[in-house]
């Protein structure tokens, strides 16, 4: 299936959904949100696909929300349309989801990568939250994923001033999981991609599903949720598998 805002690709068991409006930066207009949320979820459900790379080009991971369209918008309408509600699906995958980032990742941009589970970086990727200068807030989690990630102090400073930050910045913040120069962005990620799509399909989707509960709970609660899914392993034909293949000094093979 064609898309008119995205580039879908399947190579092996990784895919890589790439922003493509490059004379606006990749900024995320209503029609990118709603084909990303169908292209994800389609990949999700696809027992082919281990892993989702999103990316997009070397000047601009995104710049944004699109600008242009929401400078239309009002109040009543954002509300009853769910002006942003399709960005939740996205966070819906069970399949791990890898940011690769080369550019800009402003606003929404910085948002969507947040959406992800793991963020290469490019050593030009620039990360900001600038939507106090345009006389807003963040509206795609910014204010939530960015303080979870690199704590108040350094969420504030973003958030309220708008200013950018560079890899280096973003990765001693714990923003990035790894920084790569820019050329090697996509060799990085496919890498990445590929490794955790060659492992165990359901051990990969549990561990993410689990280790996101991380953020939105206790621990006595995160500690519970952790171990009645550890149990629910024994119930996978990968748990005898994996076991059984270290025992018998081979590969595993897992199920597919
Ligand atoms: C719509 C955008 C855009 C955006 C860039 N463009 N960012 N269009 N929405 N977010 C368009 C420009 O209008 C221009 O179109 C083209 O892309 C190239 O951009 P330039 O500005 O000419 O490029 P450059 O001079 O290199 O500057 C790059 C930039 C700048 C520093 C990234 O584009 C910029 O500041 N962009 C906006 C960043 C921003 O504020 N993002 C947050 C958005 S609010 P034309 O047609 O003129 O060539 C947001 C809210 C999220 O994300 C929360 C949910 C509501």
């Amino acid at each position: 299936r064609t898309f008119e805002t995205i580039l879908v690709e399947v190579n092996g068991r990784v895919a890589t959904v790439t922003i493509n409006r490059p004379d606006k930066l990749n900024a995320l207009n209503t029609t990118v949100q709603r084909e990303m949320a169908e292209a994800v979820e389609a990949l999700d459900v696809d027992p082919g696909i281990g892993a989702i790379i999103v990316t997009g080009s070397k000047k601009a991971f995104a710049a944004g929300a699109d600008i242009a369209e929401m400078a239309e918008l009002e109040y009543p309408g954002t509300f009853t349309e769910d002006f942003m509600g399709n960005w939740s699906r996205l966070t819906r995958a069970r399949t791990p989801l890898i940011a690769a980032v080369s550019g800009y990742a402003l606003g929404g941009g910085c948002e969507v990568a947040m959406m992800c589970d793991i963020i290469i970086a490019a050593d030009n990727a620039k990360f900001g939250q600038p939507e106090i200068n345009l006389g807003v807030i963040p509206g795609m989690g910014g204010s939530q994923r960015l303080t979870r990630a690199v704590g108040q102090y350094k969420a504030m400073d973003m958030i309220l001033t708008g200013r950018t930050i560079g890899a280096e910045e973003a990765e001693r913040a714990g923003l990035v999981s790894r920084i790569v120069p820019t050329d090697d962005l996509l060799a990085e990620a496919t890498k990445v991609a590929e490794t955790i799509a060659s492992k165990s399909k359901y051990s990969a989707m549990v561990a993410k599903r689990v280790t996101a509960r991380a953020l939105q709970t206790t621990l006595a609660e995160g500690l519970e949720y952790e171990q009645a899914n550890f149990y629910a392993m024994f119930g996978t034909p990968d748990h005898k598998e994996g076991m059984t293949a270290f025992n018998e000094k081979r590969e595993p093979k897992w199920d597919r």
